[in-house]
């Protein structure tokens, strides 16, 4: 057997049961109770693939929560994931627009560049040279198993899988492990993720004569999982930029209002929150909750027989109160985009550093130190 397959229960298949996902949100729980007395244990990454605009789905499921742990203390590094939007398509589209109107999009929504590392996968080589010995420490048939190349796989619409998809959970290893993260907020579906992180972590120090008693390379990372409960589109289907169902962030209000207006409802005039039975009237009180603060049974009472009009007229103004300020400051960072380049430049010369010191020791550690 070969030393990757060497333990059955080490593989990422086996690892989702479901006494590793209850593992996965104990350990969770304790981490969000830990970070506001000891913030300075953890070193956070994520991440987003610039494909598009980012949106308020986005926005309430991540990049809120962001910047809650990076007021808390918390280092974080946040990877604009470029060499990932190549995986599943054959042009990078408009990368340049992407990149810097998220840029934009993080700082208008309180994310710090001083205290969060913005960067780009292309500018780290360092970073991607961390693939080459990481894939040699999982096998082919783990990377097909993987239940997200699995997923991406079944949204690529019959499209043949390029060997970077297969391979981009192993590259997200590398953009975690990189700078030894130990904390990655992600969402149920996406454990996988760190369960091939931390397999590949553990295989590199056993491999290669790290692992405790003597001093580990990489840390063993763990997934923050949001607590949010998933926000949809317009429409009802999932939010997503591809399905055209989306409030950008930088979205003008009237834009928002003319969205929201088009948006499913149904014909019972009294607004109740039952996202099972009513997903799309439980959508817009879910966003309008987010946005006022208020719990979805009382935005829900609050607008009571008003129908699809009252929800849609309650939502649109919540929303565009909340990201009001947000825009506004959004407006001056894209009139300014010399600042833009220099948070980037900054954010890649820092991860430059962090992945060249990470990549002296795994050079160390392979005896290629020459
Ligand atoms: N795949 C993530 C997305 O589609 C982005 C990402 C890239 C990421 N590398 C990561 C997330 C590492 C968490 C950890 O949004």
């Amino acid at each position: 057997m070969s030393e990757a397959t060497k333990s059955g229960a080490d593989t990422v298949a086996d690892s989702m049961s479901d006494g590793s996902l209850r593992a996965s949100q104990r350990r969770s729980d304790a981490i969000e109770a830990d970070i506001p007395k000891n913030p300075q244990r953890y070193r956070l990454l994520t991440g987003d693939r610039p494909t598009g605009r980012l949106h308020i789905g986005h926005y309430f499921g991540s990049i809120a929560n962001r910047v809650r742990l990076q007021n808390a203390g918390v280092s974080a590094m946040l990877v604009i994931a470029d060499y990932q939007v190549i995986y599943d398509r054959d042009d990078v589209g408009a990368i340049r627009e992407n990149v810097f109107s998220g840029i934009a999009d993080y700082l208008a929504s309180g994310i710090d560049p001083v205290r969060t590392t913005i960067f780009t996968h292309s500018a780290v080589p360092a970073l991607n040279q961390l693939l080459l010995p990481f894939l040699s420490l999982v096998t082919e048939s783990e990377l097909r198993r993987n239940p997200t190349v699995k997923d991406e796989m079944e949204h690529a619409g019959g499209r043949a899988m390029s060997g970077l998809m297969l391979t981009f959970p192993v590259h997200q290893a590398a953009d975690i492990l990189f700078c030894k993260a130990n904390l990655v907020p992600v969402g149920k579906d996406q454990l996988p993720h760190i369960e091939i992180t931390r397999l590949i972590a553990r295989r590199f120090d056993e491999r290669y004569g790290r692992a405790a008693p003597q001093s580990p390379v990489f840390p063993q990372a763990d997934a923050l999982l949001s607590a949010s409960s998933a926000i949809l589109g317009l429409d009802g289907g999932k939010m997503s930029k591809s399905r055209r169902n989306t409030i950008e962030i930088g979205m003008s209000a009237d834009e928002t209002a003319a969205l929201i207006k088009k948006a499913k409802t149904d014909s019972d005039r009294r607004i109740t929150f039952d996202p099972e039975s009513r997903p799309e009237v439980s959508n817009l009180v879910l966003l309008t909750s987010l946005a006022t603060g208020q719990t979805p049974q009382d935005v829900a009472e609050r607008i009571g027989d008003g129908g699809g009009g009252g929800l849609k007229r309650a939502c649109t103004e919540a929303l565009n109160d909340y990201f009001a300020p947000i825009r506004a400051r959004r407006a001056e960072l894209v009139a300014d985009p010399g600042y833009l380049r220099d948070v980037l430049h900054a954010g890649n010369q820092r991860a430059n550093e962090v992945a060249g010191a990470t990549l002296g020791e795994v050079r160390a550690a392979m005896g290629m130190d020459y």
